[in-house]
């Protein structure tokens, strides 16, 4: 696996302070393609379902918070080009364990798609019923984005605001207490979203 440590080392000490980091060109544009084709695929055999805010009985469908529709991946998809992200996420899991000390035991991700003129106000990742969220990801699959496409990412922290281009290949770390919001998109967005997480999550499938 490919992966460049100066690039690597600079996301460990951005991760600290200020708490995020932009990696361009984390897949290459042609792995992009092919994401975007499953997701599309997935899109059109109805994998994609509303995403909602909260968990089980707490759970709303709310369109003035988020418009996005999501489709969860895991392990045992077999496709090359997602368990060859997958196996980039767990080494950088990996290394943040190593480097920082996160204890992180797990990661749950999905492709989001926002159809067009829909957004995500502003929010956190790491709440009460999302307690293990530690570090969330995001990387970009949009190819040929022009700025007034729009479905910028905004990070708030310290009385600052980042806008991060939702460009293809990038990779977007950060913390998952910090707020952020998704900007209007007014042309369809894709995204694989996840969050690297405290807590071993396949113990919560045991029967
Ligand atoms: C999320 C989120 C950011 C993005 O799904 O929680 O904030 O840029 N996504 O897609
Ligand atoms: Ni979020």
């Amino acid at each position: 696996m490919h992966i460049n440590q100066d690039i690597l080392e600079s996301a460990i000490d951005h991760l600290s302070d200020p708490g995020y980091f932009i990696w361009d060109d984390f897949i290459s544009k042609e792995e992009v393609g092919k994401l975007v084709s499953i997701a599309d695929e997935g899109n059109q055999s109805g994998d994609f379902k509303k995403a909602g805010i909260g968990k089980q009985a707490l759970f709303q469908l709310d369109k003035s918070v988020r418009g996005d529709y999501i489709n969860w991946l895991d392990r045992e998809n077999q496709n090359e080009s997602v368990h060859h992200f997958l196996n980039k996420i767990e080494f950088l899991k990996s290394t943040l364990n190593e480097t920082c000390y996160l204890g992180l035991k797990d990661f749950e991700t999905h492709f989001a798609i926002y159809p067009e003129n829909t957004f995500y106000k502003k929010h956190v990742d790491r709440f009460q019923q999302n307690a293990h969220r530690v570090i969330s990801f995001v990387l970009y699959l949009n190819q040929n984005w022009q700025n007034d496409h729009g479905g910028e990412l905004a990070i708030y922290f310290n009385d600052k605001t980042e806008i991060v281009q939702p460009l293809a290949g990038r990779l977007l770390l950060f913390r998952s207490e910090l707020e952020h919001e998704v900007l209007m998109a007014y042309k369809k967005r894709y995204s694989i979203t996840g969050w690297m997480l405290d807590k071993d999550m396949s113990l919560t499938f045991l029967p």
